[in-house]
């Protein structure tokens, strides 16, 4: 019942942003509940396949004109895997880690000879076949474009989740590290996995904040226990004051 209000806060947030024009804008972002693209979701999945590599370590003002760029050059997966690596490097020049714009081309070229040209619709095919697809990417393109629920755990996410449930340790080590791949996988909604992963992105970075959080606007707030500890250590020490 828990998950479920959790689940419901969230996606109310997000769609919420969305009408109102809070929601930051982005070109490859589909938003499920308006969609009136007629885009066939392998376009959809080559879309976010590329913009999510490109967020990877970029924030997303600096990425817009150059995911523009990128789809102006290389409309489709195919276009792509024909492009040189001087052409893509080019085009990605000013975006850093350049072996990102490598892998993309790599990966394009391996999906046109042995999936036609279409991303494969799950994540471990995703992952295995297609070099510079992780587990991360491979969440992202298959909840997003493809609406299948998998969870995709980035920084953002990482940091959501380790607040509402007040978890501890190190998030780089193994034990942690699946902990919060299992608690995204079980919160996720089956039915808007593409929109819930964004929301969780989004919120950590707008809400959630790695300082000075906005608790006071956050949708989850009520079932955050980082937040209730905090307030109860707060009426501990005013009590001894
Ligand atoms: N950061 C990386 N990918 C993102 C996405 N799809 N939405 C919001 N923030 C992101």
């Amino acid at each position: 019942a828990e998950i479920q209000s959790i689940r419901d806060s969230l996606l109310t947030w997000y769609d919420r942003e969305f009408s109102s024009g809070n929601q930051r804008s982005m070109p490859w972002r589909i938003h499920d509940t308006m969609e009136t693209s007629t885009k066939s979701k392998d376009q959809r999945a080559y879309e976010v396949w590329i913009s999510e590599v490109m967020l990877q370590q970029t924030q997303v003002e600096r990425v817009r004109p150059y995911f523009m760029k990128w789809l102006q050059k290389w409309p489709t997966l195919l276009d792509l895997a024909n492009a040189t690596e001087e052409d893509v490097r080019t085009v990605w020049s000013g975006l850093g880690y350049y072996s990102r714009a490598t892998r993309l081309l790599g990966g394009a070229k391996i999906v046109a000879a042995i999936f036609d040209g279409k991303l494969p619709e799950d994540t471990t095919t995703l992952e295995k076949q297609v070099p510079g697809i992780g587990r991360y990417t491979a969440g992202a393109v298959t909840s997003i474009a493809y609406g299948l629920p998998c969870a995709a755990v980035d920084g953002n996410v990482v940091r959501v989740l380790a607040r509402l449930r007040a978890i501890g340790g190190d998030p780089k080590s193994t034990v942690v590290d699946k902990l919060f791949w299992s608690l995204a996988s079980s919160l996720i909604s089956a039915s808007r996995p593409g929109a819930f992963n964004q929301a969780l992105m989004d919120l950590g970075a707008t809400i959630c904040t790695p300082r000075n959080p906005g608790c006071g606007r956050c949708p989850v707030r009520e079932h955050c226990l980082a937040r209730t500890e905090t307030d109860n250590w707060k009426s501990i020490s005013s009590d001894n004051n």
